[in-house]
């Protein structure tokens, strides 16, 4: 008779294990010294401490062909380093709330504290884990699951109330600009001025570099200026020393940014604040200003409004009234959705990408001289344009902006593909507020939300 065939052995799921040398890998050999037995779904990778896991490995995991992840260290206050794992446990609440807004199967990755006399912890937890990533299915083409589920569209955002300034104020506005721009310039104040001057479309506005009193004479300002000036700070103050820029409300979170993180020092960089009555794409006022009162902002050196240009922040320059934000209802839409849809929604949009990095390029706080996309070796952020590379490079880049985006929403506006990347980078800054309760925007002093903790940091999601 003919030998019977063989059965085709039963699936077992590929589980990385990003696990700390100090407590966790000693926890998993105590397992194993003291023979208890669980599934060889595992396969472990020894890192340091859990502060030295950028979020990105995880990614590189899942992309590796891994069902599922699991990132295990130090209990808090064991830490071989004292602190590592209350940094990483802060990185990895925003990482998993990041990735279970994309729609990403929560059964796939877990986060456990195990200490190295928990090898009966660590035995469990590689069961209960194993269960619920066989649960979940293998990953498969995980960057492709547009096609297993029908798209969802975002609810319609309803006109906000229109303001839209007479042309008298906003010309006013410019007069009072052009004569601060000329005085810092005279006196010597600074070396230049970053500012608007009209553009070659009709009534479009450009950034404008003005070093001489005839350059400044053709600043401008009007409801079109949508840029983020802040992007050209760290260049500008290189090349001419000293500098002034026009800044709106919401471009002050970017300035704060730079001063933070050291990438401007204060003395160098003037800030004309502008009270901004909302900028207009298309006839509407942009998404990013529904929520805005267009005052000016509070770390800024210089007040222009109407009336004329003041020192300092002055606080009347609010200059209308606040509406609901869209984004809060358009985020709570899509948190409704079972995740496979919400994956749906994402992984078409990324799908559009075209990886022209326009997004980085208009984006103040990306400024890193060779960004992690850049970088092959080893390559962390493929470079096909495909979904998987397009869906690592968006997730890598949110991540990275994490507490640290200043709002401007430029991202989202150059877009070419119409990603909504203030959809992400909005619901990132909800969860910052939420979660470490601090108010960022535009105090310098402050530091960014990743790099700080508080011992009691809630850390639900953690075994
Ligand atoms: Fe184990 Fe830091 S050494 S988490």
């Amino acid at each position: 008779t003919a030998p019977k065939a063989a059965e085709p052995p039963a699936w077992q799921p590929r589980i990385t294990a990003l696990i700390c040398n100090w407590c966790t890998y000693a926890g998993a050999d105590m397992a194993g010294t003291t023979r208890r037995a669980y599934p060889a779904s595992v396969r472990a990778v020894r890192v340091p401490c859990t502060g030295r896991i950028d979020p990105l490995v995880i990614l590189k995991a899942f992309e590796q062909g891994a069902d599922g992840v699991v990132v295990s260290g130090c209990h808090p206050g064991d830490c071989h380093y004292v602190q590592g794992n209350y940094f990483a446990r802060r990185r990895f609440a925003m990482f998993r709330s990041l990735v279970e807004f994309l729609g990403l199967d929560a059964r796939r990755l877990h986060f456990a504290w195990v200490s190295a006399s928990e090898g009966t912890k660590w035995s469990q937890l590689v069961e209960d884990v194993t269960s619920a990533v066989r649960e979940a299915g293998p990953i498969g083409d995980w960057g492709g699951a547009k096609r297993a589920a029908s798209l969802p569209a975002l609810p319609d955002v309803p006109e906000a109330p229109r303001r839209q300034p007479p042309a008298a104020e906003q010309d006013a506005v410019s007069a009072h600009l052009r004569a601060l721009a000329t005085r810092l310039l005279e006196e010597k104040q600074v070396a230049a001025v970053v500012g608007y001057t009209p553009g070659p479309l009709p009534g479009s506005m450009v950034p404008a570099f003005a070093t001489t009193a005839d350059e400044a004479a053709a600043l401008g300002w009007s409801e079109r200026c949508y840029n983020d000036l802040v992007v050209y700070a760290p260049t500008a103050r290189k090349k001419w020393g000293k500098v002034a820029i026009v800044v709106k409300r919401c471009d002050a979170g970017a300035a704060s940014g730079l001063l933070r993180e050291s990438q401007i020092p204060k003395g160098d960089v003037t800030l004309i604040g502008v009270s901004c009555p909302g900028v207009w794409e298309d006839g509407r006022l942009a998404l990013k200003c529904y929520d805005c009162k267009g005052e000016v902002p509070g770390l800024c050196d210089w007040t222009v409004t109407p009336a004329g240009a003041q020192p300092g922040a002055v606080a009347s320059g609010a200059t209308r009234a606040v509406a609901a934000d869209p984004r809060d209802a358009q985020v709570a839409f899509l948190e409704s959705l079972p995740a496979h849809q919400r994956w749906a929604f994402w992984m078409d949009a990324f799908e559009r990408c075209l990886r022209c990095y326009g997004c980085r390029a208009v984006c103040p706080l990306c400024y890193c001289q060779t960004c992690v996309a850049d970088k092959n070796q080893p390559q962390w952020v493929p470079t096909s344009i495909d979904a998987e590379g397009n869906l690592i490079w968006n997730v890598t880049r949110a991540f990275h902006l994490v507490g640290r985006c200043g709002g401007c929403d430029e991202c989202a506006r150059v877009c070419p593909a119409d990603v909504r990347l203030d959809l992400l980078n909005h619901k990132l800054w909800t969860e910052v507020k939420t979660r470490f309760g601090a108010a960022y925007f535009d105090d310098p002093a402050q530091p960014a939300p990743l790099a700080t903790f508080r011992p009691d940091d809630a850390q639900e999601f953690i075994r």
